[in-house]
């Protein structure tokens, strides 16, 4: 009987449980035992796993995090580190592994199979910064708790007639910022794809104060030089700007909290197009959306390009902010 490992590695994404679950339940109903590595990497030089059988996966589709927990290993970027983990695999007599993480964990799962284990991976970060999909798993739960936050500061700012900035994650991608501040008619975003200054920041602020707005949202990625930090910091003293300044740093909670109806569903798809693709003797590849479809792409290709922010709507978010 096949055997084949999954792990989930790296942030933390919603829908992550979901792809578990697929992998699990599509793994067994090939005729295969399927084992669950705790920890990510980790957990793999470690050697700590459990063989997973369909009830091992009940309710958990609708649950944030990964009940297999995850980690970032520094032992796992050493050749050493991810040799340990292959002889672990081989001595569980384990055939494949499926990696569900974002572009460090997709990298490992390269490696490893560079090295001649064969892995394919799940794309999952909330900072959809991986090449080889169009979104990643947890991108929309991501985003639409970014939105529900947005739409309450919203409403205190105006209040108070105050400006207030949200910074969201997404490493040094501005992907959650702009889509955020879009979807939640933010005056102005901030990310690391755009060069901006204190100067411009302080002229669209006083601009929304000047056309009358009640309050003036401003969306930065952390990754941006002018994060929620650093704007508060310089404008402190500030009271030319028309409105008094508050910042609310969303960090983590973007990550936690029930996977959507589209990332379940994305999870499900891609966890078991994983399984299919093992099934068929295929690995080095990472699966992904692509145009609504399932779409694998090889690993050499994900490693060697950059996923880039499509900026053509940022003119769209000008126009609208008026
Ligand atoms: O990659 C996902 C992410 O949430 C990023 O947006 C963020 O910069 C980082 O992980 C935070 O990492 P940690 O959970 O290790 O603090």
């Amino acid at each position: 009987m096949k055997k084949i490992a999954v792990l989930t590695s790296g942030g933390d994404a919603p829908g992550m449980n979901a792809a578990i679950r697929s992998v699990v339940r599509c793994g067994l109903a090939a005729g295969w035992e399927v084992f669950g590595i705790n920890h990510g990497y980790a957990g793999l030089i470690a050697g700590v796993s459990q063989k997973l059988g369909p009830r091992d996966v009940s309710g958990v589709i609708q649950a944030g995090g990964t009940i297999l927990g995850s980690s970032r290993s520094p032992e796992f970027e050493t050749e050493s580190g991810r040799q340990k983990a292959i002889d672990n695999l081989r001595n569980n007599q384990i055939e494949a592994l499926v990696v569900i993480g974002g572009n460090g964990s997709q990298m490992g799962a390269h490696l490893l199979n560079e090295m001649g284990f064969p892995t394919v991976g799940v794309a999952s970060t909330i900072d959809n910064d991986l090449y080889g999909t169009d979104q990643s798993i947890g991108v929309d739960t991501a985003l639409n708790i970014a939105l529900e936050a947005i739409d309450r500061l919203k409403v205190t700012a105006s209040s108070h007639q105050r400006a207030h900035i949200v910074e969201t994650m997404g490493r040094n991608q501005g992907y959650l910022a702009l889509m955020a501040g879009i979807a939640g008619g933010a005056e102005y975003v901030v990310i690391p794809e755009v060069e901006t200054s204190p100067d411009l920041i302080a002229e669209e602020i006083k601009n929304t104060y000047r056309r009358g707005k009640s309050h003036c949202l401003i969306v930065v990625a952390e990754g941006a030089h002018w994060n929620a930090e650093r704007i508060l910091e310089h404008f402190r003293e500030n009271k030319e700007l028309g409105y008094s300044l508050r910042a609310t740093i969303l960090g983590h909670v973007q990550r936690g909290g029930a996977p959507t109806a589209f990332d379940r569903l994305l999870a499900t798809r891609v966890g078991a197009a994983a399984v299919h693709e093992i099934e068929e003797g295929r690995s080095g590849i990472l699966l992904g959306l692509s145009c609504g479809e399932i779409k694998a792409t090889p690993y050499t290709e994900v490693t060697s390009h950059r996923k880039t922010l499509d900026l053509s709507i940022l003119d769209i978010a000008e126009k609208l902010a008026r």
